[in-house]
């Protein structure tokens, strides 16, 4: 078939591959001639497991195409739009200039058509009443049919949740008169589907809801491990025995109950947000109230690791901190909203001298913080460190090996802002240790399990849980894609075992 992804940011570049990969006939488009020469270049424009080989193998077999031109996609028989829907400058917002802006240069191309319908399939994420408007619009052209199709990739593992998604959701105008365009959809999805993906039809605000509601419940689900991680701060309780005990209840599950400095990057804050303003709009805000605590929680906490480093150094001014970790997450180089370098920017606010390091992050980081001091080597990044910081859980941090480390530091103290070390072994090794949600000392009644940390970010479950039914197998599957980042020359010296 042939396809249109318009607005190839991180969502709409990796929709494009996949869909190439899935055999169609993919034109990528984008205003950012930049992006568009890089990506036909070969070149991923930013880091994501997997995507740089799907990327080339689309260019190389000629499916796959990159402009910055409507009229190169007129002829398509899908459109997929891709574009970013960030928080408004002036509030909580969703922002959907540019959503709006593309769909006005589509209806401008496309070509009215008698047979078989031409597809128009929003995958951003949009308030409700967004689909039902843009089809007003849209549905004026003859033949032209808009379906609601949101996208639940998660940054690292792209690829493998674009190829192989839990659901495929289809919101359309009317589920019981839309048979044309959920047949055409099914074509495009054919091998997903086949594969046993389940697909739900349902309205378009349903559709829409799915999504944001989707990133709401993750959030809430961080932000009350991190809620009850306060408790543990209060109690002497750590986090990490709670929230293991906790997701051994099947109706709670073990995923995204780790406790931790919270959650950032491009989606999950700006969504809730998003999410509060459409309710308000819509006059029913109180029913979201709850997310304004969410946020709340998830921004206290940034907070307290700054207070934290007070706590173990006294005044920052003129203190040399390093801080493990730029991006908002493990395997991504994004650093938007991201939570170390938010602190990063306070412990600079408040006089400290800090290095950040990370695998792929840093050039990123540059670009959002002024005057930031990065460097890439982990050995060399902590030399010298008065306190270190570990804010996003790298493989490669997880793994330091604290007697090595030790020598390399001026002092050995360190904040676990992610609750991944296991503190017997780092305090053995000299350290001074806290964690958010973990005791200050060892814990006075010793727990049966062990409880060195928690699994990184989307580790496969505990061996308690039986793996979900629809985890996808190993080439584009989520333990694949697991810390992927290439070597850190320091790892030999510093990791351990
Ligand atoms: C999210 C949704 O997961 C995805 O379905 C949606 O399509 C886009 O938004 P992503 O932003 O890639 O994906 O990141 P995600 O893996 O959800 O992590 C978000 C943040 O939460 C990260 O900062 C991560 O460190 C944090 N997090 C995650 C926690 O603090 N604790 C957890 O238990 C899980």
């Amino acid at each position: 078939m042939k396809i249109s992804v318009i607005g190839v940011g991180y969502l709409g570049a990796v929709h494009a591959a996949g869909m190439a990969e899935l055999g169609h006939d993919v034109v990528g488009l984008d205003v950012d001639a930049r992006r568009v020469r890089q990506l036909e270049a070969g070149r991923a424009p930013f880091h994501e497991p997997g995507f740089d080989e799907t990327l080339r193998r689309g260019l190389d077999l000629g499916r796959l195409r990159f402009t910055t031109e409507y009229e190169d996609i007129a002829g398509a028989d899908v459109h997929f739009l891709g574009l970013g829907t960030p928080q408004r400058a002036d509030g909580f917002g969703a922002d959907l200039a540019s959503l709006h802006a593309a769909v006005d240069a589509l209806a401008a191309v496309l070509p009215a058509r008698d047979g078989s319908p031409t597809l128009v399939v929003g995958k951003s994420t949009v308030p409700a009443g967004t689909a039902r408007g843009l089809a007003e619009r849209l549905e004026r052209i003859e033949g032209v049919r808009l379906l609601w199709n949101p996208e639940f990739l998660r940054e690292g593992f792209a690829v493998g949740d674009t190829l192989e998604p839990d659901r495929v959701v289809y919101g359309v105008r009317d589920p019981e008169a839309a048979d044309a365009e959920i047949r055409m959809l099914d074509t495009v999805y054919a091998p997903i589907l086949d594969g046993g993906t389940p697909r739900l039809v349902m309205g378009y605000e349903a559709a829409e809801l799915v999504k944001v509601s989707a990133n709401a419940f993750l959030a809430t689900k961080i932000s009350f491990i991190n809620a009850i991680s306060e408790l543990c701060e209060a109690t002497g309780a750590d986090v990490t025995d709670v929230s293991r005990a906790l997701g051994m209840d099947d109706r709670i599950g073990s995923r995204f109950l780790r406790a931790g400095v919270g959650f950032g990057g491009g989606c999950l804050p700006k969504d809730i947000r998003a999410f509060i303003a459409s309710a308000e709009d819509l006059g029913v805000g109180q029913s979201l109230g709850f997310l304004r605590e969410v946020d709340a929680i998830n921004q206290r906490r940034r907070v307290r690791v700054v207070e934290l480093a007070r706590e173990m150094l006294g005044p920052l001014r003129g203190r040399r901190i390093t801080v493990l970790g730029a991006a908002f997450k493990p395997d991504s180089d994004d650093v938007r909203d991201s939570p170390a370098l938010e602190v990063a920017s306070r412990l600079m606010a408040a006089g400290a001298h800090v290095t950040v390091t990370d695998p792929e992050a840093l050039k990123n980081a540059r670009g959002h913080v002024e005057g930031l001091v990065t460097v890439e080597d982990t050995a060399e990044a902590l030399r010298g460190a008065e306190l270190v910081l570990l804010l996003t859980e790298w493989r490669r941090y997880r793994d330091l090996d604290p007697s090595v480390a030790a020598e390399l530091v001026a002092a050995p103290r360190i904040i676990d802002g992610r609750a991944v070390l296991d503190p017997r072994t780092w305090r053995a090794a000299g350290w001074e240790l806290r964690a958010l949600g973990r005791p200050d000392a060892p814990a006075r009644a010793g727990t049966q399990v062990e409880t060195a940390g928690q699994p990184a970010a989307d580790e496969p479950p505990a061996a308690h849980e039986p793996p979900a039914a629809h985890e996808p197998p190993a080439a584009h599957g989520r333990a694949a894609a697991a810390s992927t980042a290439g070597p850190d020359p320091a790892a030999p010296l510093l990791s351990r075992g």
